[in-house]
């Protein structure tokens, strides 16, 4: 028996629409045939952006999509991807598989995706094997007005208008396929490359810092010290992944019990490392001025057997969608410093939405998951205290119930997930005026998973439940994330 109070009353701050962003790096099928399939592809296209995909994420309220990598920004000349297309300068795709990449996908492509989809663009800039000149004419390309060489460029490739992006990152992962640089040695490189991003107009740059690898605290702690005031965003890393050794992972679709709580319970730790980071960030910056971005989560696992090893590509079942689910309910409980996270990656990489194959398409439970959670953007989280026990194995044990709620519109949004696999637990909800209850569940078997032609998991109407006295009890099947809405 599990209990969670909401207190109205009490707000942890505004959960950011931006928590829910997604990633899309040119790694694997993410962007091209995942995302993109040029105009003259037999897929229903507009201006080679899939219908299917941007349809489905514009569902999901896509809020901002972080591009070009990951790894692949720091070898990324922007200038390769603009102009006629048969112009356009071919490259080998050192970080991901080898491949060759012929630039059809760039800056005006992605720009027009974000309109598709009516997110906000987050462009992460090359810093390891760039120029400061390289990347402050980007950002006159992409925001200038000025009657410049760089601003008529953009004008004979067909865009008059400056597009206005705000997220602007500097640098991915420096401390490791960004330059492997030391933290002293990022910290004034990052000062450099963001003096010459220059604000134009009325748009001002939001401008973003490498943070730490996962519990990297030397890195957080020597980037406030010394960049910090120049700053409006820092990043975190940290991929959920079964067994010791990265060389050695574990699978998306075979996995035992017990890897089942490993990974919930891996899963659990972006918590402490939220909280950790934070906790220097408030030193530095007690105000809350600088966002801390996660710009990269989710779970990562051995590629399906057969495919190319640069590509990424795994499965993903309801396991994953409960590292989903871990996942934004901590960050909604964190909204006060957390002010975007990405999912690794957007389509046919990592932890993704959505799978293709050919022109099918098919939605992962983790999909469903960002569904359930969408009436969080941009609502006041509020206390939402969990009295629960512990489930799982003598090695991983995780909180059985993991919940977090949010206001808006006069509406009261309740996620919660059972981490257990198999074993149901009864809750009671103490809201307060509880008038009407709504309920959605996604639930199934712990390795239950959509394939093509073949969609065993979906989002489910949910109204096994009793209002009395304002109290809501319920009972919520083992593996399942619900969301209730309260009126
Ligand atoms: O998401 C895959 C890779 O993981 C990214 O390119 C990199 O930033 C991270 O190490």
């Amino acid at each position: 028996m599990a209990h969670i109070t909401i207190n109205p009353d009490r707000v942890i701050g505004r959960i950011s629409k931006n928590i829910y962003g997604h990633f899309s790096e040119h790694l694997g099928r993410c962007i091209y045939n995942g995302i993109f399939v040029g105009r003259d592809s037999a897929i229903p296209n507009v201006y080679g952006m899939r219908s299917d995909v941007v349809a489905a994420l514009r569902h999901i309220k896509i809020p901002v999509l972080r591009w070009p990598g990951g790894c692949f920004a720091d070898e990324y000349h922007w200038q390769d991807g603009i102009g006629p297309l048969e112009e356009r300068k071919r490259m080998v795709n050192t970080n991901w598989g080898y491949v060759v990449e012929d630039n059809s996908f760039g800056t005006h492509e992605f720009l027009e995706l974000c309109s598709q989809l009516g997110c906000e663009p987050y462009i992460n800039a090359n810093v390891g094997s760039g120029t400061v000149r390289e990347m402050a004419e980007w950002v006159e390309y992409v925001n200038s007005e000025g009657d410049s060489s760089v601003v008529r460029t953009r004008w004979a490739n067909g865009r008059k208008e400056p597009w206005g992006v705000r997220f602007w990152g500097v640098g991915n992962e420096n401390w490791g396929c960004g330059g492997n640089m030391r933290p002293e040695y990022y910290a004034d490189e990052f000062r450099r490359y963001q003096t010459y991003c220059r604000n134009y107009g009325e748009n001002k740059l939001f401008r973003i810092a490498c943070g730490p690898n996962t519990d990297d605290y030397r890195w957080t702690e020597v980037l406030m010290q010394q960049a910090g005031r120049f700053m409006d965003g820092l990043t975190m890393h940290y991929y959920t992944i079964t067994g010791t050794e990265w060389a050695h992972k574990g699978k998306a679709l075979q996995f035992s019990d017990t890897e089942y709580y490993e990974l919930l319970r891996k899963a659990c730790r972006m918590d402490e490392l939220v909280t950790g980071h934070s906790r220097i960030m408030d030193r530095y910056d007690p105000s809350h001025r600088i966002g801390l971005i996660v710009d990269e989560w989710g779970s990562w696992h051995e590629v399906e057997a057969g495919t190319n090893p640069g590509f990424l590509y795994q499965q993903n079942t309801m396991r994953d969608a409960m590292v989903a689910a871990i996942h934004l309910n901590i960050f909604n409980r964190h909204c006060d410093r957390v002010i975007m996270a990405n999912l690794a990656q957007t389509v046919n990489v990592l932890q993704s939405v959505i799978l293709t194959d050919g022109d099918r398409m098919v939605l992962t439970p983790t999909y469903h998951v960002f569904d359930l959670f969408k009436a969080h953007q941009d609502a006041e989280a509020v206390d939402c205290f969990v009295e629960t026990a512990k489930v799982g194995t003598d090695e991983w044990t995780v909180d059985h119930i993991t919940a977090s709620a949010s206001k808006k519109d006069g509406r009261m949004t309740l996620t919660l997930a059972n981490l257990s696999m198999d074993e149901a637990e009864e809750i009671t909800v103490f809201c307060p005026n509880t008038g009407s209850v709504n309920g959605r569940i996604l639930t199934g078997d712990a390795r239950q998973y959509n394939d093509f032609g073949n969609e065993q998991v979906t989002i489910q109407a949910f109204d096994e439940f009793l209002v009395k006295d304002q109290a809501i009890t319920l009972t919520v099947p083992g593996c399942s994330v619900v969301e209730l809405t309260i009126a």
